[in-house]
């Protein structure tokens, strides 16, 4: 179907819905009179408009899972010898230091799109550590550390086999465990049978790859604990996946601020409305804390929850959508980072409506035909914004305003310091 068609019908969509036609009689009624006609050439009405709708939604699956996912860790990969991550030895502080400019570990982040995963390997950056991701013959996605246990080259240019990856160099094969399972230029040498370097348990859900970042102490993933609006099929939406150049940081912070909203968005789609002077609330909840404006709720950016407790850390953002957007109330965000390096970030962001139905299909079309289009501006702002930041450590004055962020990094720091005086200090068990 031409761009052409589906955007004179998002437009005239968008156009109706605006002027307060909510209902699927009313639409395919405006529709008919001057809007773009049917591939068909019948006239429209509510059926033909419901699954001309479904036709273009494009809805992405989403296979019900329980909010606690269990990653396929088994038995075998539990007697695998711990392997260290590229972390300084020492200090308590120096090991803090590292956990705070690459991430915190022992939990699951949001290491690729499932899109971007398939039969050939893809080698990425994250927590400052390099991993090959690939799928096997049944689908399944594994990862491994992307360095050859023969002499370190990245596996990533290699290729892959009966679900096992071969190295380009010699040939030596690696399994989804990271295990050498064969030498084929000296066949019975003694790497084979040998696990030399990482691998990562993944779980694959909604559209992302999770992998679990685990210390030395750690190597067995708690489960994953996924936010409603990625489980409950009342909410649907599409990932977003970018990667940003900018300490993570710096977007930690972005996602406790609300008040960046009015000036640095405050021309855009949704974000001009509201007063650009406020006060700026943090609240303590069980496992997480919100941060919002103490004037207004509704309006604009100005409510978020920070999500920290359990095996993985996001941010919840609801954004307020204008009538022409269509029914389903707020835009839910969700929200997580991915280090990368000291100066690259993963973002893994879904844009979600609690709708189903035709209102979804309408919700799924819209969004891809128009709405992305301003929504991504919105995130373009903070790229710039984010991407003229000093190198860490951050060079600023804070005022009232950075109560969130405050309270972000002390959670960061506290739980970074704990870890490392687990993983340093405590007899092993
Ligand atoms: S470096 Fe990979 S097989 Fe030699
Ligand atoms: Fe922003």
């Amino acid at each position: 179907m031409s761009d052409e068609y589906e955007g004179a019908l998002a437009a005239h969509v968008m156009e109706a819905l605006g002027a307060g036609t909510a209902d699927l009689a009313g639409l395919a009624r405006t529709l008919g009179e001057g809007g773009p006609p049917l591939p068909s050439g019948a006239p429209w009405t509510a059926g033909d408009l419901a699954a001309e709708l479904a036709r273009v939604a494009e809805v992405p699956p989403k296979t019900a899972v329980a909010r606690s996912v269990t990653s396929d860790y088994d038995a075998e990969r539990a007697r695998r010898p711990a392997r260290a991550d590229a972390s300084p030895a020492g200090d308590v502080e120096a090991r803090t230091e590292f956990l705070l400019t690459y991430g915190l570990r022992n939990q699951w982040y949001v290491v690729a799109a499932s899109a971007e995963v398939g039969d050939k390997p893809f080698g990425v950056k994250r927590l400052g550590e390099a991993l090959v991701l690939w799928r096997d013959e049944n689908g399944a996605v594994h990862a491994v550390e992307d360095r050859c246990p023969h002499r370190g080259a990245a596996l990533s240019i290699g290729e892959v086999h009966e679900g096992q990856l071969t190295c380009a160099y010699h040939g030596v094969r690696v399994d989804p465990y990271a295990k050498v399972v064969a030498v084929p230029g000296l066949p019975g040498c003694p790497l084979e049978g040998k696990t030399l370097t990482r691998h990562y348990p993944v779980i694959e859900h909604y559209q992302a790859i999770w992998a679990y970042f685990g210390d030395a102490r750690h190597q067995t993933p708690p489960p994953l604990e996924l936010p409603e609006e990625l489980v409950s099929p009342e909410w649907t939406g599409m990932l977003h996946h970018d990667t940003w150049n900018a300490d993570y940081r710096y977007v930690i912070d972005n996602l406790c601020d609300p008040m960046h909203g009015p000036f640095l968005h405050g021309k855009t789609y949704t974000q001009s409305r509201g007063p650009r002077t406020d006060a700026v609330k943090v609240l303590e909840k069980d496992g997480s804390f919100e941060v919002f404006r103490e004037g207004q709720r509704g309006v604009n950016l100005d409510w978020m929850e920070f999500v920290l407790a359990g095996s993985s850390t996001y941010a919840r953002v609801e954004i307020p959508m204008p009538p022409n957007a269509g029914p389903g109330g707020i835009m839910g965000i969700i929200f997580y980072t991915t280090p990368v390096d000291e100066a690259h970030v993963l973002i893994s962001v879904w844009r979600l409506r609690k709708v189903s139905g035709w209102q979804r299909d309408l919700w799924h079309f819209l969004f891809r035909a128009r709405i992305r289009g301003f929504v991504d501006a919105v995130l373009a702002q903070d790229i710039v914004a984010l991407g003229t930041m000093p190198p860490w450590p951050a060079q600023e004055h804070l005022y009232g305003h950075d109560a969130g962020l405050t309270r972000a990094r002390k959670h960061f720091r506290e739980a970074a310091k704990a870890q490392a005086r687990e993983l340093l200090l405590e007899p092993v068990s």
